[in-house]
């Protein structure tokens, strides 16, 4: 039986530490492959896109990225189950994107932030092997929210024009129509 973890939420001091590298030995143990299990159970549960160990208090760097048919994010392409230890990202260019986020941590508020189009990302997966993949778009994206997350950063600190931030009952009502006409137009445009 997994257990499901507590999502820290914003003002927990935790969320704004830095998380450590995750020993190649120390990956194949029992504790950190069931705290991979269970940020994936608590992934699922929640209904994110992405969850980092940061955010059940685990200060190691591991995030786990999934989407399929999201109801929080129905317009972010899929992403199988990524599990993405000691990652690095990369930006491969200048070229940004402004994307509404949300978060599991930061209840019920979304708002616009800037996001490399294109970047490199180095990690291990629960195995210990190697990836160097290249993600673009919203893909890119999730990634470099979750990995924000093993740095202590939460998208609030992103976000330059505050006037975009809104529950997400007012994205609903007033901002969802445009944000995901625009969205969709880029989406088809990059691929993912
Ligand atoms: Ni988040």
């Amino acid at each position: 039986m997994t257990v499901k973890h507590e999502i820290l939420t914003v003002g927990h001091p935790l969320l704004r530490e830095r998380a450590r590298d995750v020993d190649p030995d120390e990956l194949a143990s029992k504790e950190i492959q069931t705290l991979i299990d269970d940020l994936v159970d608590t992934m699922r549960a929640a209904n994110g896109a992405g969850l980092a160990a940061t955010q059940v208090g685990e200060m190691v760097r591991i995030a786990v990225i999934e989407v399929d048919h999201n109801p929080r994010y129905p317009y972010k392409p899929k992403i199988p189950l990524t599990v993405v230890v000691n990652p690095v990202i990369e930006p491969l260019d200048d070229e940004l994107v402004e994307i509404n986020e949300g978060c599991l941590s930061v209840p019920n508020l979304r708002g616009n932030v800037m996001r490399h189009v294109n970047v490199r990302v180095r990690h291990l997966d629960r195995e210990g092997t190697a990836h160097d993949e290249v993600r673009r778009g919203l893909t890119a994206g999730t990634f470099q929210h979750e990995c924000d997350h093993l740095d202590g950063r939460l998208f609030l600190d992103r976000v330059q024009d505050t006037t975009t931030l809104a529950t997400w009952e007012q994205f609903e009502r007033f901002h969802r129509k445009a944000f995901v006409e625009r969205i969709t137009a880029f989406v088809e445009r990059v691929g993912s």
